[in-house]
């Protein structure tokens, strides 16, 4: 487990090479592209920046699937943000240089463009600023001395070329990676689910009975209370508020934080065990569930929430006593079941 110190270095750095990001030169020089959301997202906000272009988006795949970004050339961004498990690692616990156990879930990236904050304690707050952390982490791609793999990219018969084409310059430096890796992402957009069908398209049948109920139950401030958090707004829904929250998830059985979150970044008491609240979209797919993977099932994530948690001094107000019966319950897992959206395209390993 990489010690505090470490984890501080990587909060600072990204910091330190903000300084850079104000250097024309390091902006994409093509034709800006629109990138189309899905029904039932909202536009995707773009920094001024880093323009998404065609020729960075292409440059930011190819880089997301290059195994050499980590320190043995073993594994790619995509070891751990697969696109065959929606862009997570379908693991408890992601691996890895050398098999290193982490220690937190790997989120999926589907959607991440729309996050006011990256990470599960929010440590980042950009997607330029979050891609610097997995290629230097020494328990994910242990490349903390960036000049090795900037040089095994300049190396390349293509990529000082590619570079040429987004940046007006064959220069390949931190930044540049970074922005093309964001605008890579910026395209990862999953919606159109059976939900979105229904809520926004007007599709009176896309959900069964029980997805509906299930819904309803979500909706209740009296039942579930899940929308208190996983918000659905009236003209798209994200199903998280972008926020931190307590909802007892991680404290042992001694009452005790395992892991905690938001608390390292902000040093506030009550945000010990408070951590970002998730998207719900494709959740079926993304299994298992919360920050350290502890979860196997939506059923049990539903059986949790009935339960309140687990006690502990912060736990979040909306974290409370809720009477869900049986059947409440497996329509929110119904529900749960209408939030798989398609997948985006152009998103799997580039041509070589
Ligand atoms: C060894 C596995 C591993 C590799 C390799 C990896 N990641 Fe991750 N990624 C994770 C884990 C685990 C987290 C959550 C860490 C945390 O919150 O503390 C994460 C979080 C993220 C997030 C934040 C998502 C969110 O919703 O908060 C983004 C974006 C991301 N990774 C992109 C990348 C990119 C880009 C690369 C390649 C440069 C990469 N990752 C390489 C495991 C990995
Ligand atoms: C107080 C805010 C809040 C409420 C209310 C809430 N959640 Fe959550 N939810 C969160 C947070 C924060 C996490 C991540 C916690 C963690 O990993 O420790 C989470 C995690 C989850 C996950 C796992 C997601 C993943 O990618 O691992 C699921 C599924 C989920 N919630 C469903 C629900 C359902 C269903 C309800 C209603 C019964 C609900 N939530 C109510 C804030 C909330």
């Amino acid at each position: 487990m990489p010690s505090p110190r470490t984890l501080t270095c990587l909060a600072i750095l990204p910091l330190l090479l903000a300084g850079c990001r104000s250097r024309t030169q390091d902006n994409p020089v093509g034709k800006p592209i629109a990138i189309k959301a899905p029904l039932g997202l909202p536009p995707v906000p773009v920094p001024v920046d880093n323009p998404v272009t065609a020729d960075s988006v292409e440059l930011g795949r190819r880089l997301f699937y290059d195994k050499r970004l980590s320190s043995d050339n073993s594994l790619a961004c995509a070891h751990c943000h697969d696109p065959k498990f929606y862009f997570t690692d379908g693991l408890r616990l992601s691996k890895g240089v050398n098999d290193q156990l982490g220690v937190r879930n790997a989120p999926t990236l589907l959607n991440s463009a729309y996050m006011p904050f990256q990470f599960w304690d929010g440590r980042a707050i950009s997607l330029e600023q979050q891609s610097v952390g997995p290629i230097a982490n020494p328990v994910e791609m242990n490349n903390a001395k960036h000049e090795i793999f900037l040089d095994k990219l300049k190396d390349d018969a293509e990529y000082p070329k590619m570079f040429r084409k987004v940046y007006g310059s064959k220069e390949i430096n931190l930044v540049r990676v970074e922005k093309s890796l964001a605008s890579f992402e910026r395209t990862l957009l999953s919606g159109n689910s059976a939900f979105d069908r229904f809520q926004y398209g007007g599709d009176q049948s896309a959900l069964t009975p029980a997805q509906l109920r299930g819904l309803a139950v979500f909706l209740n401030p009296a039942g579930g209370n899940c929308a208190s958090c996983h918000t659905i707004g009236p003209k798209d829904a994200l199903f998280t508020d972008g926020k931190f929250h307590n909802i007892g998830q991680g404290v042992n059985g001694d009452g005790d934080f395992t892991d905690i979150g938001r608390y390292h970044e902000t040093r506030v008491e009550t945000d010990k065990g408070a951590f970002k609240t998730p998207t719900l979209r494709n959740i079926a797919e993304t299994a298992p569930y919360m920050h350290d993977g502890s979860i196997k099932t939506l059923a049990a994530v539903v059986d949790f929430y009935a339960g309140q948690g687990n006690s502990n001094p912060y736990l979040d107000p909306e974290i409370r006593k809720i009477h869900l019966s049986p059947q409440d319950r497996r329509d929110l897992v119904e529900f749960l079941n209408a939030l798989t959206g398609d997948l985006p395209p152009n998103s799997g390993p580039p041509a070589k």
